[in-house]
């Protein structure tokens, strides 16, 4: 199951270093390419030679070491990585990974990484437990990194607790099951839409919304790396066009609308972010509007087509999901939208607060499916809540 996969496995420097030579047998036994990054702390504990052995892989242990290829080493690792697992996972590395920092090898491999990340944290319960050490795993939790463990029982300062390193089998599985989720998607295709439509009112000036398009690209990325085909409409944003996908730009929701249902029949589900303006200017003025003796200006608006409903009632097997981005009455609004346009499941999102939404890295969301269930989720990165709309899709598509 892991054969032609490389795993960056990072070890720092906690007792339970020495099973973390088990979890390396493991990984190359189920036929992983295991490149073992050791913390200067971990090689107190345990030895590269062990690991250069068991993996028959050279051990990197230094940012300024080059003697193994001339490459700029934490890029060169980050790009061969289809995984990277962090075991033992120290309250150091944990605390450093959370805050940013990257000051040796192991840390700043992981910040120069964008494939999934595991950590098993293994320390003293009462490290464990401080307070800053639990929002540090929070705050990770939160950017989309997994913590696997850690478990309760007999800890190496002689008392029992939690703290202890979850048992390498359950490790090792939570590595098969991350890589597993790789092709999760493979041989369906997925649109998704993004960012805020432009309605021209001249030839300069636009009417446009508050979208940055962050949550859409964030699906996009998730979509991609978990095998889809994946098509991305999207209004003009900030942000870098993700890898892989078949990209189409467009500027106004007649656009939006006219390369979406174009596209529908060849996509197995639609995951609709955008902001796509409710109205457009009746007339668009071919010269710049000029503001000399002008006291009063109306611009006339007429509604836009309604793409969510057109593609609800079209829609047969496909999956289609949209958000709600509601200042009041949050959920009877999203729960009355997922009726009318025939979702199968609708992001309710609380515009009304603030840090979190429009523009922002983080959102608050409550999903409700077809089905009446209703999840409300903690404040967390849209990178982490398009790994949960990507899940639920999962469950949501019929198996090829
Ligand atoms: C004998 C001994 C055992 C240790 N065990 C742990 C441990 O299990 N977990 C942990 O978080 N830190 C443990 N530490 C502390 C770490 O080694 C220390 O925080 C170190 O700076 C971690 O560096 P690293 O994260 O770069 O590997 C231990 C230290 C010693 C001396």
């Amino acid at each position: 199951m892991l054969k032609g996969k490389t795993v960056i496995f990072g070890v720092s420097g906690g007792i339970a270093a020495y099973k973390s030579v088990e979890i390396a047998r493991n990984l190359v036994k189920k036929g992983a390419t295991v490149k073992v990054i050791m913390t200067q702390a971990a090689t107190k504990f345990i030895t590269p030679l062990t690991f250069s052995t068991l993996t028959n892989q050279p051990v990197a242990t230094g940012l300024f070491n080059k003697e193994l290829s001339g490459e700029i080493h934490h890029i060169s690792l980050s790009d061969e990585a289809d995984i990277v697992l962090v075991a033992p996972a120290t309250a150091n590395i944990i605390a450093k990974v959370a805050n940013g920092i990257a000051d040796d090898l192991l840390s700043t491999t992981i910040l120069a990484t964008d494939v999934p990340v595991i950590f098993a944290p293994s320390m003293n319960s009462r490290m464990y437990l401080n307070e800053i050490t639990q929002k540090n795993i929070k705050r990770l939790e939160a950017y989309g990194y997994r913590m696997v463990g850690p478990a309760m029982g007999e800890l190496a300062c002689g008392k029992g607790g939690i703290g202890r390193l979850s048992e390498t089998d359950a490790i090792v599985e939570a590595v098969e099951f991350e890589i597993a989720r790789g092709s999760d998607l493979k041989g369906y295709s997925v649109m998704v839409t993004a960012g805020g439509t432009r309605e021209p009112i001249d030839p300069v000036r636009f009417i446009g919304n508050k979208s940055s398009g962050k949550t859409g690209y964030a699906i996009a990325n998730e979509l991609v790396r978990r095998g889809s085909k994946t098509t991305l409409i999207s209004s003009p944003t900030c942000l870098p066009v993700p890898q892989k996908v078949n990209f189409v730009p467009i500027n106004t929701a007649s656009d939006m609308n006219r390369e979406t249902i174009k596209r529908f029949d060849k996509n197995d589900a639609v995951i609709m972010t955008a902001a796509v303006a409710d109205f457009h200017p009746l007339k668009t003025h071919k010269e710049k509007i000029k503001k000399d003796n002008i006291d009063e200006l109306s611009i006339k608006l007429k509604p836009n087509p309604d793409i969510i409903r057109e593609l609800g009632e079209a829609k047969g097997k496909k999956i289609l999901i949209a958000f709600a981005a509601e200042s009041e009455n949050l959920l009877e609004n999203a729960k009355r939208k997922l009726e009318r346009k025939n979702l199968d499941l609708i992001v309710a999102n609380d515009i009304s607060k603030t840090g979190i939404g429009f523009g922002e890295d983080f959102n608050k969301v409550t999903i409700i499916e077809k089905d009446g269930k209703i999840t409300e989720f903690p404040r967390m990165t849209k990178r982490a809540i398009a790994r949960i709309i990507v899940d639920k899709l999962i469950n949501l598509v019929e198996p090829k």
